[in-house]
């Protein structure tokens, strides 16, 4: 998948093709990426290869290239309780490549990808004293706080549950009264 192209032009004047891919089938190859921009990210590793597999082929990864070279992961899996629902578990951009507007294009990307996939809502958790990244993903994505999940990942911190409409549900139109 395509899903957009555009030009980046750095502080040495290079220009890059930035694309977002979804990743459809399983690519063994793209392992050792997801696992390596988790280890730039994270303190604390959220991904091993078993893991990073089992996203890649049972759930939805999504990969952002510059020049064909990922420098972005995204990975979601569809709600066991709501199969319309995705939920976004991990974004991550390696570091050099921040702050320049690409995790923005990154998300909306990963959006269109899932609205297309018959995708209706995406949910995901920011902890709960990250008030700043919640309030981001209200305002710059349009996600709504929809309830706390209590000592999530067992750290004695509660994770904040946010949701995103990404299509409405059909509302079936009454029959109006004959007047004739
Ligand atoms: C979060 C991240 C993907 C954003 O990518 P980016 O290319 O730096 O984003 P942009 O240049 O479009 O940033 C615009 C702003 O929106 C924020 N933003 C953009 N996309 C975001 C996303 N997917 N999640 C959270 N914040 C995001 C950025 O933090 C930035 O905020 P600031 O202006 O207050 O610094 C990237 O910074 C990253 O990988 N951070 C470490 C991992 C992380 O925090 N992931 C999110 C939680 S799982």
């Amino acid at each position: 998948m395509v899903a957009l192209e555009y030009s980046l032009s750095g502080k040495n004047g290079l220009t890059y093709r930035i694309e977002t891919r979804e990743i459809k089938e399983h690519d063994p190859a793209l392992i050792k990426t997801v696992v390596d921009i988790d280890l730039m990210t994270w303190s604390e590793q959220t991904f091993s290869r078993y893991t990073a597999a089992l996203m890649l082929r049972q759930g939805r990864t999504f990969v952002l290239l510059a020049d064909n070279v990922p420098i972005g992961t995204c990975q979601c899996i569809r709600s066991w309780e709501r199969p319309s629902e995705a939920v976004l578990f991990s974004i991550s951009i390696r570091p050099g490549w921040r702050g320049r507007g690409l995790g923005t294009r990154f998300m909306e990307d990963v959006f269109d990808g899932l609205r297309r996939g018959g995708i209706r809502t995406v949910v995901l958790s920011v902890t709960a004293h990250n008030a700043q990244g919640i309030r981001k993903y209200e305002e710059l994505f349009g996600f709504s706080v929809v309830g706390v999940l209590p000592d999530e990942y067992a750290k004695k911190e509660d994770e904040v549950l946010l949701r995103k409409v990404l299509q409405p549900d059909l509302i079936p139109v009454q029959a109006l009264p004959d007047r004739s």
